[in-house]
């Protein structure tokens, strides 16, 4: 029960911060000065934070240690690689090319999570 709890609130979660991810991307792309409205600066961090405690929640409900699943561990992974990539995608990359390289890769490791997730499954050739 608390765990198809946390399994929704992780997912909703997981579609609010795509969304707002693609939004800020948008945004950076073309230099608009939205990106630094005062929500922006908040709401995407406390949703990340809520993603996180969900998923730390189903992890201790359901006894999952992230060492005995490599499913898990990859996740943990990709997402610090994802978080990475998306601080160059919108703050710290210099360029432009720098920016959108790193936006296209954050992208691609998001949906690695993704399949990992659905999959249960590391390795997914
Ligand atoms: C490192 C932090 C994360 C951990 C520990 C974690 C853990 C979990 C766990 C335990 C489940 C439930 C599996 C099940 O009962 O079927 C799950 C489901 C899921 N997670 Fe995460 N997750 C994390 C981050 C993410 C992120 C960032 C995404 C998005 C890219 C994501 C996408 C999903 C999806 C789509 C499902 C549903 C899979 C399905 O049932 O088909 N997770 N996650």
């Amino acid at each position: 029960m608390a765990y198809a709890l946390l399994k929704h609130i992780h997912l909703a979660t997981i579609v609010i911060t795509l969304a707002l991810f693609l939004l800020r991307g948008a945004w950076r792309l073309t230099d608009s000065p939205k990106l630094n409205q005062k929500w922006v600066k908040i709401v995407p961090h406390t949703n990340d934070a809520i993603l996180l405690a969900a998923a730390i929640g189903m992890l201790v409900v359901a006894n999952l240690n992230p060492l005995d699943h490599g499913w898990i561990m990859a996740k943990i992974i990709a997402l610090l690689a994802y978080i990475m990539l998306g601080t160059i995608a919108l703050k710290r990359g210099k360029t432009p090319l720098q920016r959108n390289l790193a936006f296209i890769g954050a992208l691609a490791v998001f949906a690695y999570m993704i399949a990992v997730a659905v999959t249960k499954q590391a390795w997914l050739v």
